[in-house]
């Protein structure tokens, strides 16, 4: 049985400056590239694995993906149970039962999105820690090593395969619960762009625009530091340059499906450093009260927030501008700022993503979307300071997108 590599705790300090020291230990190893799926089974060898349990949903079982992960590590030899019930969202009762069925497995592969990733993190934590799942919302709440995990994603989206975060949805109090910790930061990701070769055009937009999401809302943190800049600087020209093609010839082109996992997965080593910002804070309620799929809040949310957070970190909005390709020479920076923010209203429009409307949200539900907003983890690495009347304002401008 293995263990991830030792990791300094998770550093949350906001306003980090030249003068601070930030710690940089995100451990885990990325195995990545076209076929790479296949070597799973090899790789777990390598580590010792006798044993693992692998979770994944039923969509992923259909279309196969699931049968060559299976075939793969049942043909290194390792032992193997299958819980393919995942669902969008998964919940509290999904990361009990996914733990009940690891109790003597070495690992928990993760196989899917962030709904089959994050459920196998919180699962981890449960099987060497027991208790229910709710105990350890929050960061660094358990004591005992989780089960490593190995993440393969099948989306380039969540960015889950690298970070030390999940979400689990609590449907008794329509929440979504953040839990942190270095303990469930992948010891192994397998990026393999093939598994994502067949997805749908609404779903890699999402699941992309997502990804994009934390490109952008890392580099305008104000937890920022120069590593988590590099990633995502070159996260965010990927994305914005590949997006469209993988949507909409993502079954032929090859190469913009490359880059957007590449994009999804530096995206989300860039936020484990420099955290995100309030189109979170926004999205988590969409999702926990409307069931608006995470991207699709994400995505719908981004622009309107990118322009409200503008004035208080011009240059950066304005880098952002050159990473989407826009001539930016001779404007001032409050001009390249503006053009960042268009790009993204104008990528917005580009994409198939559904209005709130459709999802039933209403001008009655602002106020207590707003109230959970303002609860958010990710509020005060916002560049800008909100109230609740900022997000009660921010939602309403939401709401006249993609009509
Ligand atoms: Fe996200």
């Amino acid at each position: 049985m293995f263990r991830p590599v030792a990791q300094l705790p998770l550093d949350y300090s906001v306003f980090k400056d030249k003068k601070s020291v930030f710690s940089w230990a995100p451990s885990g190893a990325v195995l990545f590239g076209n076929g790479a799926s296949v070597r799973t089974g090899e790789e777990l060898k390598k580590l010792g694995v006798k044993k693992a349990t692998l979770v994944t949903d039923q969509g992923l079982v259909k279309f196969g993906i699931a049968e060559r992960i299976i075939q793969s590590v049942r043909e290194a030899g390792i032992a193997l149970d299958v819980y393919d019930k995942c669902e969008p969202d998964s919940s509290v009762e999904t990361v009990e039962r996914i733990a009940g069925l690891a109790q003597d497995s070495d690992v928990l592969i993760g196989l899917g999105g962030g709904s089959s990733m994050d459920p196998a993190k919180a699962a981890a934590i449960l099987v060497a820690n027991g208790g229910s799942i709710r105990d350890y919302q929050g960061c660094d709440k358990f004591t005992k090593a989780p089960l490593p995990i190995v993440a393969i994603p099948t989306a380039a989206g969540t960015g889950s395969e690298c970070t030390p975060f999940a979400v689990i949805a609590d449907r008794q109090r329509a929440w979504k619960m953040p839990i942190g910790g270095t303990g469930i930061m992948p010891a192994l990701a397998i990026c393999d762009p093939e598994l994502t070769y067949s997805l749908p055009a609404g779903v890699t937009a999402a699941t992309g625009m997502d990804a994009l999401t934390h490109a952008i809302e890392a580099y305008t943190s104000r937890c920022t530091e120069p590593i988590s800049d590099a990633l995502a600087m070159q996260a965010i020209r990927l994305i914005a340059h590949a997006i469209r093609p993988a949507v909409y010839r993502g079954d032929i082109d090859r190469d913009a499906r490359y880059d957007m996992m590449m994009g999804a997965m530096l995206a989300g080593y860039a936020f484990t450093s420099a955290s995100l910002g309030i189109s979170h804070c926004m999205a988590h309620p969409l999702g926990a009260q409307y069931q608006v799929p995470h991207g699709v809040a994400n995505a719908l949310c981004l622009p309107v927030v990118m322009e409200f957070n503008m004035g208080a970190w011009p240059e950066r909005y304005a880098d952002i501008a050159g990473f989407f390709g826009e001539d930016t020479c001779g404007m001032s920076v409050r001009e390249a700022a503006k053009t960042g923010v268009r790009c993204v209203y104008e990528l917005l429009e580009d994409m198939p993503i559904r209005p709130l409307e459709s999802f039933g949200v209403t001008e009655g539900s602002l106020e207590r979307l707003a109230d959970d907003a303002m609860l958010g983890g990710d509020r005060p690495n916002n560049p800008r300071m909100t109230t609740k009347e900022d997000f009660i304002q921010l939602y309403r401008k939401v709401m006249t997108l993609k009509k």
